[in-house]
C-alpha cells in the first residue's frame, strides 16, 4: 500500500497568491476522515472548548483537551496539514514555556504545526519555536484569547490606530518566520491590505474573499448551532438532522418499534443443534 503523504509547510506557503487554501477545524477522528480528501489544512481550533465542550470562551481550554483532540484528527486524516492551536496561557510567559508545550503538542499528536494567537510581542515566541523546528501559523485581528480584555467577540480594526495594529501583529508574525497567518474578524479592504504587504498565505475567517484561504468552524458551517455568525454560510443543517433522528429515534423505542427482528440476534439456546443468525 502506498503511503499517502500529507501536505507539508512548503505547499501551504506555495499557494499564496494562487488556488485560495481550503481549511477547516476538525476535532474527532470520523469528521477528520470526512474532511480530510477536500481540505488543504485541517485546524485542531482551541474553538474546541466552545464547540464541543459547551465553554464560555477559549479561555479555560487545556493544553490535555488539545492533545487528546489532535491525536484523534491526527488518526482520522492522511494527506491534510494538520494544525493544532496553543490553548490561552500555554506559550505567552515566555520562549521557554512556549517550546516546551508547542513540543508536547507535537511530540504527542504527531501534528505538523501549531497556531499561535499573535499579538505582536509573541512574535519572540514564534522566532524561538521556528528556530527550535517548530512550524507556526500566526492569528491576528480578532483574537478570541483576548475576549476578556476586549470585551467580546468585536471585529477588529475600526480606526486607524486598531487597523495599523492589526497591520503590524501581521508583519510581525511573518518576520518572525511564521509559515501562514489567520485573519480573523477584520474588515475586506484591511484584509486586502494584510495580504499584499505580507509574503506568507493569510487565512481568513470573517475577513473577505481576498486573502489567500478561507477557514471556518465545521460546526458552525454545518449548522450544528442555532446562531452563527454573519460570516458564516451554512453549508448543511446538522442540528435539524440530527434532532430528527432522535425524534425519530425515541418514537420508535417508546412504541416498541425499535429494535425489530431485523435488528435483533437469535443465537441457538444450550442444547439446540440449529445454527441460526
Ligand atoms: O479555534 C479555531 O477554530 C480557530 C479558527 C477559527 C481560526 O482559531
Ligand atoms: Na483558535
Amino acid at each position: 500500500q502506498t503511503r499517502i503523504q500529507r501536505k507539508t509547510v512548503r505547499d501551504i506557503a506555495a499557494a499564496k497568491g494562487g488556488q485560495p487554501l481550503v481549511c477547516l477545524t476538525a476535532y474527532d477522528a470520523p469528521m477528520a476522515e470526512i474532511m480530510d480528501p477536500h481540505a488543504d489544512l485541517i485546524l485542531v481550533g482551541d474553538s474546541v472548548g466552545m464547540v464541543v465542550h459547551g465553554l464560555p470562551s477559549t479561555v479555560g481550554v487545556t493544553m490535555e483537551m488539545m492533545i487528546l483532540h489532535g491525536q484523534a484528527v491526527m488518526r482520522g486524516s492522511k494527506q491534510a496539514f494538520v494544525v493544532v492551536d496553543m490553548p490561552f496561557g500555554s506559550y505567552e510567559t515566555n520562549a521557554d514555556q512556549a517550546f516546551l508545550n508547542a513540543a508536547r503538542l507535537m511530540k504527542e499528536t504527531g501534528c505538523q504545526a501549531v497556531k499561535i494567537e499573535s499579538g505582536a510581542y509573541a512574535a519572540h515566541q514564534i522566532r524561538h519555536l521556528v528556530d527550535r523546528g517548530v512550524p507556526v501559523m500566526g492569528h491576528v485581528g480578532l483574537r478570541p484569547q483576548a475576549i476578556n480584555v476586549v470585551g467580546g467577540f468585536k471585529a477588529q480594526g475600526r480606526n486607524d490606530d486598531e487597523r495599523a495594529r492589526v497591520m503590524e501583529e501581521a508583519k510581525a508574525a511573518e518576520e518572525a518566520g511564521a509559515f501562514s497567518i489567520v485573519v480573523e474578524g477584520v474588515a475586506e479592504d484591511l484584509a486586502e491590505e494584510i495580504t499584499q504587504a505580507v509574503s506568507i498565505p493569510t487565512i481568513g475567517i470573517g475577513a473577505s474573499a481576498t486573502c489567500d484561504g478561507q477557514i471556518l468552524v465545521t460546526h458552525d458551517m454545518l449548522g450544528l448551532f442555532d446562531w452563527t455568525p454573519k460570516f458564516v454560510r451554512a453549508y448543511g443543517n446538522m442540528r435539524a438532522e440530527i434532532e430528527q433522528s432522535v425524534k425519530e429515534y425515541a418514537d420508535d423505542v417508546r412504541a416498541r418499534a425499535f429494535p425489530g427482528s431485523a435488528e435483533t440476534y437469535k443465537l441457538p439456546k444450550a442444547g439446540d443443534k440449529r445454527l441460526s443468525r
